[in-house]
């Protein structure tokens, strides 16, 4: 029988291989690397597509075009399998609509089923549960993420990166699969769940992501994410945080550089300014976009959302004056936590996503400091709503005195009481 578990040096020669053979179409021999023409073309395209075009790339700023090297370090090499299109479309009940988790830049994500050891289909609700990303079969660009994706989450591996099964690269077909993250996206949780997500899960999701950040930065050979957004960040059932896509990652500088000089890519709203407007890309970049989220998180606003004011579209030149002032802070706790939040950990979130989004990236924090913020404020109970209540039943205690009735009490805590989030602490351990 064939061997159906692709060994990392075989897999990469022939994945590049195989690129060559089904992307001649676009070979980036035909046209050249250098030309502007083609990274416009193919890059605008792109970019357009999964909504992160954020500036014209700079000719004078271009790097490689292909993805980078994936590090050494952290090697595990044998552990991808290689499917065949025919066993995905198996597992995906031939792409059915009604399996279809997302749709991103790529292509849409649907879940499927595959036997415990090895490649086969499984019947739906059996063996394992998988999403499998299936890339628009249109480009360059798109297969050139793709490589980079298998490159990195191939030999990557950290319980706070989400971990890829295998793939499949088949003429024109270029497919991934990764275990299944039962709550979807954090992106769905904040922005589209009508259920609002209780504060400590957001501290737990924070977390997740930091450790994940931390992990590619302190690697031997650091890598830099360069696409940390909620959309990326997905969830297991018990809300522990995993990053996602590594398309557009890239091996961070090394021995005296600084930053590494490359196109511009990322989406709106998420990238470092200085790395939008010069190209020079740093861990500090992750650490900026990391304050995004945090901002999110915290606020329940999307980062760029052009359904509200005008002043208020740009979430953290909206949110600056807030985080600068500590007495104006609790403007800006989103709106549908209620009182089901931490009093410190919103001081704390908000000085910490204030420093994440420093303009001068030697000013932020390292995301290892980062995760030594966030650990303690898992075990914060001085939640708004406690105090709230014990306030009311001394005001009740002194009415019940002088009324001789507790009437009031009963009704003036009621709605409170029943709030969803009343009980979300419990929830989350
Ligand atoms: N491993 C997975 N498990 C469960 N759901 C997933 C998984 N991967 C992706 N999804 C779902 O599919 C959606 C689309 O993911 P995808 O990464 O293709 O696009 P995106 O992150 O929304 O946008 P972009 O293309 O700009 O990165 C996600 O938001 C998530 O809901
Ligand atoms: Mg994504």
């Amino acid at each position: 029988m064939e061997n159906k578990w692709g060994c990392w040096a075989l897999l990469k020669w022939g994945v590049r291989g195989a690129c060559k053979s089904s992307a001649s179409r676009n070979s980036a021999k035909t046209i050249p690397r250098t030309s502007l023409v083609y990274d416009a073309a193919t890059e605008t395209r792109y970019l357009n597509a999964s909504n992160r075009e954020l500036c014209p790339p700079n000719e004078a700023q271009l790097s490689s075009d292909n993805p980078d090297p994936p590090p050494t370090g952290n090697k595990s090499p044998c552990q991808l399998l290689q499917f065949t299109f025919q066993e995905l479309k198996s597992a995906t009940g031939n792409f059915r609509p009604d399996s279809i988790l997302g749709e991103g830049g790529f292509g849409y994500v649907f879940k499927g089923w595959i036997e415990e050891n090895g490649t086969a289909p499984a019947k739906p609700g059996s063996g394992i549960t998988v999403a499998v990303k299936s890339l628009k079969p249109d480009g360059l660009q798109g297969h050139r993420e793709w490589m980079a994706e298998v490159d990195f989450l191939g030999q990557l591996h950290h319980p706070n990166l989400v971990k890829l099964v295998g793939y499949c690269i088949e003429d024109d077909q270029r497919l991934l699969v990764y275990e299944f993250m039962t709550r979807g996206s954090l992106e769905n949780h904040l922005f589209r769940r009508t259920i609002p997500l209780p504060w400590c899960n957001r501290i737990k999701i924070a977390l997740g992501a930091a450790k994940g950040l931390a992990f590619l930065h302190g690697s031997p050979e650091p890598v830099i994410y360069r696409d940390f957004k909620a959309s990326n960040i997905l969830l297991d059932s018990e809300y522990n945080a995993k990053l996602s896509d590594f398309g557009l990652a890239k091996a961070g500088p090394q021995g005296d550089k600084t930053h590494v000089s490359t196109r511009v890519v990322g989406t709106y709203g998420y990238a470092a300014p200085e790395y939008v407007m010069t190209g020079h890309l740093t861990s500090k970049s992750d650490v900026y976009s990391f304050g995004v989220v945090l901002l999110e998180i915290l606020t329940g606003r999307r980062s760029m959302d052009k359904k509200r004011p005008s002043g208020e579209q740009n979430l953290v030149a909206w949110a600056r004056p807030y985080l600068a002032d500590k007495r104006k802070l609790y403007q800006l706790v989103d709106p549908r936590l209620e009182l089901n939040y931490s009093l410190k950990g919103v001081q704390k979130v908000s000085q910490l996503a204030y420093n994440c989004l420093s303009r001068d990236p030697k000013s932020r924090p390292t995301m290892d400091e980062v995760v030594k913020v966030l650990i303690p404020l898992q075990d914060l109970n001085d939640l708004v709503i406690l105090s709230y209540h014990s306030r009311l039943s001394q005001q009740a205690r002194r009415k019940k005195k002088s009324e001789g009735t507790q009437q009031h009490r009963n009704a003036s805590s009621k709605s409170i009481r029943d709030s969803p989030l009343n009980t979300g602490k419990q929830r989350c351990r």
